[in-house]
């Protein structure tokens, strides 16, 4: 049912108050084709919330979705695919393919938000990206109702990137997404540093999928707020990367700083480190901070707005530019 003039606040990780001219929540295809009928534009298709800050009331309709199921709908000798609905939460998803000895999600525990978000922006943690699992999936057209099917390639996947943050950005609602997973001969992967120290804490040599998952929840407990408890939306921003020239300068300036080095040649320098360089890590201004355990992250102490959040951020991003000349791109959407 539609209903006006509808708080936001409930409906995203960050805690702000926004207020949408018409909300409704759909349950399968079928609502939410009924819904886009009726529903007055711009038409904004929210999951769990938290990826976006909201900087301003929505003049249009806000549709949730709440379009649910999990199911395996082939087998292979090693693996199968899981076709999950858009409006899942993406971690109950992880902790169902862990209950079933599913490999493939565990390295993507404990991320918020919904299944039909987590394409947009190729969620990915502790070197394993959505990509590497992701078959297809299904979408509504918000101008048409069309549904669609998108294969990987279609979708367009890069570093939180598709072509769905792209070229086809707001135009679509993903309804469903479909997974391969493996049953055994999982290709688990603890590259990840972070990942391999408290795997060897927990006292395991030979992880399975859930020893895996088990190790990433621990951690992002201990270095990433719960939106429950403090208002947040992940990484604010996404890590950048630099040619040579400006790593060089960065190397002169610094002893050791931490960097990935791509297959490009460029250089990913974590954002978390440039903006705590800049002296902002722990810092808060009014209702907002720049979380004490990861700068990336920033917080909603209580009562913060939108704008206040966005205005934290721009001063942060400016004052990265003007140390480093780097320009942080937002990774969350901003709107
Ligand atoms: N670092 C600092 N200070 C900080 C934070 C980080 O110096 O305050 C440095 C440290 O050297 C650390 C390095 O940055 O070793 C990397 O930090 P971390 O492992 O916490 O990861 P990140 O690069 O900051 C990315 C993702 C996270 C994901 C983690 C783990 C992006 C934008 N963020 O963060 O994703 O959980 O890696 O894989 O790529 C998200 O997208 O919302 C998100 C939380």
């Amino acid at each position: 049912m539609m209903t006006h003039n509808v708080s936001l606040r409930p409906y995203n990780t960050f805690g702000v108050e926004a207020v949408a001219a018409a909300f409704l929540e759909v349950t399968s295809v079928g609502e939410l084709r009924i819904a886009l009928r009726q529903a007055k534009p711009p038409v904004l298709v929210l999951g769990g919330g938290s990826n976006v800050l909201f900087t301003r009331d929505w003049p249009g309709t806000v549709v949730r979705n709440a379009i649910r199921g999990i199911e395996v709908v082939r087998r292979f000798p090693h693996r199968v695919w899981v076709r999950a609905g858009g409006g899942e939460a993406w971690h109950e998803l992880v902790m169902w393919a862990v209950r079933q000895g599913l490999g493939g999600l565990e390295n993507l525990s404990l991320i918020p938000g919904s299944v039909g978000a987590a394409p947009v922006q190729n969620i990915g943690a502790y070197g394993a990206e959505l990509q590497e699992v992701f078959v297809s999936l299904e979408a509504v057209e918000l101008a048409t109702g069309r549904l669609r099917r998108f294969s990987r390639r279609e979708c367009q996947f890069g570093y939180r990137d598709s072509l769905f943050k792209q070229r086809e950005k707001g135009r679509w609602c993903i309804t469903a997404v479909t997974l391969s997973l493996t049953t055994e001969r999982h290709r688990l992967n603890t590259s990840y540093s972070d990942v391999a120290r408290m795997l060897a804490d927990m006292g395991i040599a030979q992880p399975t999928p859930a020893d895996i998952s088990e190790a990433v929840v621990r951690i992002r407990r201990a270095k990433l707020p719960d939106p429950a408890h403090l208002g947040n939306c992940g990484s604010f921003f996404k890590n950048p990367e630099v040619n040579l020239q400006v790593w060089e300068n960065i190397r002169r300036h610094h002893s050791n700083p931490p960097h990935y080095l791509l297959p490009n040649g460029r250089i990913k320098v974590p954002a978390g480190w440039l903006i705590e360089q800049c002296g902002w890590k722990g810092r808060r201004i009014g209702n907002v901070g720049c979380y004490e355990k990861q700068a990336l992250v920033l917080v909603n102490h209580g009562g913060a707005t939108g704008q206040e959040a966005y205005a934290l951020a721009q001063a942060i991003a400016a004052s990265v530019a003007d140390r480093f000349g780097i320009v942080l791109e937002p990774e969350v959407n901003v709107l």
